[in-house]
């Protein structure tokens, strides 16, 4: 599938005029492709949640391309917020803080918090510095659905809603932002990422909570169980019972597993044998779920990685894939 092609440019000009006037544009960050919009601009922020088809109560990330514009958006931040900015921006990490007051609630769902990261592609930093404000920027796929990580991917699914696609190739972390919550007494993990709870812990010399789907009280879409989600049923297996079920299924599958196609596996079935280590995973992870979904089986196994933190982010994704 090869549509919209035509929107993909490296032209920054464009993008910022395009931007300025009110239009949505997909940018690359080093995490995944987000859906940028001015963040001042209520119109174009409403047209960011019809194209992704997402509910209204959904929040949005506000990008800054510098540290200095946090306190446009946010009040009250404590010394921690500082400190995680300091020795994680630019980089994959988001802070809830309390939103300044006059911050449209069409970017924070209605809530008295607010999400903001300053991203480390240098595309993405060139964009904001040029176009001089921030931007909102979901993550420029379908709710619900898989996240991009190229302009291709974007072009497939957005295409047609977008006025560019800002081209900057591969993503190289390749999954969402670590969210930090700092507006309350502990500080709270709200989705995994490529930054852990243990060097947030380190640095804050603190304790940190990483919360539990039930605990999160669905504030994020990324709580919904069901997410991520390619349209082929996804199931997480064990090695042993991957092994069981590739021998003995009747209907049409193919395999992500950190092993070797077995010798006596049926030649047609597409079995992937993937990186042993969370970084490369986790750069190809959603790539690799969609060119499986392109296959159009019936299921994709997927052998499930260690419980080990630092497999945590990638257990999410993949929890919520196969749910
Ligand atoms: O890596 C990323 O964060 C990417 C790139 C494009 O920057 N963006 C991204 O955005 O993943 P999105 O919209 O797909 O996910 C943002 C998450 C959602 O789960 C949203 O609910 C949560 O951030 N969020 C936003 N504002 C929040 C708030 N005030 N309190 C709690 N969660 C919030
Ligand atoms: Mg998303």
């Amino acid at each position: 599938m090869q549509t919209n092609n035509n929107k993909i440019t490296t032209d920054l000009d464009l993008t910022v005029q395009l931007l300025k006037a009110g239009a949505i544009v997909a940018f690359p960050t080093e995490t995944v492709y987000g859906l940028g919009a001015d963040a001042t601009n209520p119109a174009a922020i409403q047209q960011v949640f019809a194209a992704k088809g997402r509910p209204a109560d959904h929040p949005l990330i506000v990008h800054i391309g510098t540290i200095e514009q946090l306190t446009l958006w946010a009040k009250d931040i404590p010394a921690t917020a500082l400190q995680l900015a300091q020795q994680f921006w630019p980089g994959p990490l988001t802070l809830i803080l309390n939103k300044q007051p006059q911050v449209s609630s069409l970017i924070t769902g209605g809530q008295d918090t607010i999400a903001i990261r300053m991203p480390q592609h240098p595309l993405a930093l060139q964009l904001l510095q040029r176009f001089g404000s921030a931007l909102v920027g979901p993550s420029a796929n379908r709710y619900g659905r898989v996240s991009p990580t190229t302009a291709q991917h974007v072009a497939n699914d957005l295409g047609a809603a977008v006025a560019a696609i800002l081209d900057g190739d591969q993503c190289s972390v390749g999954i969402e932002s670590t969210i930090v919550d700092l507006t309350g007494n502990t500080t709270k993990i709200l989705r995994s990422g490529a930054i852990t709870a243990a060097a947030i812990s380190q640095l804050l010399q603190q304790d940190v909570t990483v919360m539990q789907d039930a605990d999160r009280n669905m504030r994020s879409p990324g709580d919904v169980a069901s997410h991520y989600a390619p349209l082929t049923k996804v199931l997480l297996l064990t090695q042993e019972e991957l092994s069981t079920q590739a021998a003995t299924l009747v209907q049409k599958f193919s395999v992500l597993s950190f092993q070797a196609k077995p010798q006596n596996l049926n030649d047609h079935i597409y079995w992937q044998q993937v990186a042993r280590d969370p970084k490369n995973y986790a750069h190809d992870l959603y790539a690799n779920l969609r060119k499986h979904d392109q296959l159009q089986n019936d299921l994709l196994l997927i052998e499930r990685p260690p419980y080990a933190p630092e497999w945590l982010a990638i257990l999410d994704r993949l929890t919520r894939a196969s749910a």
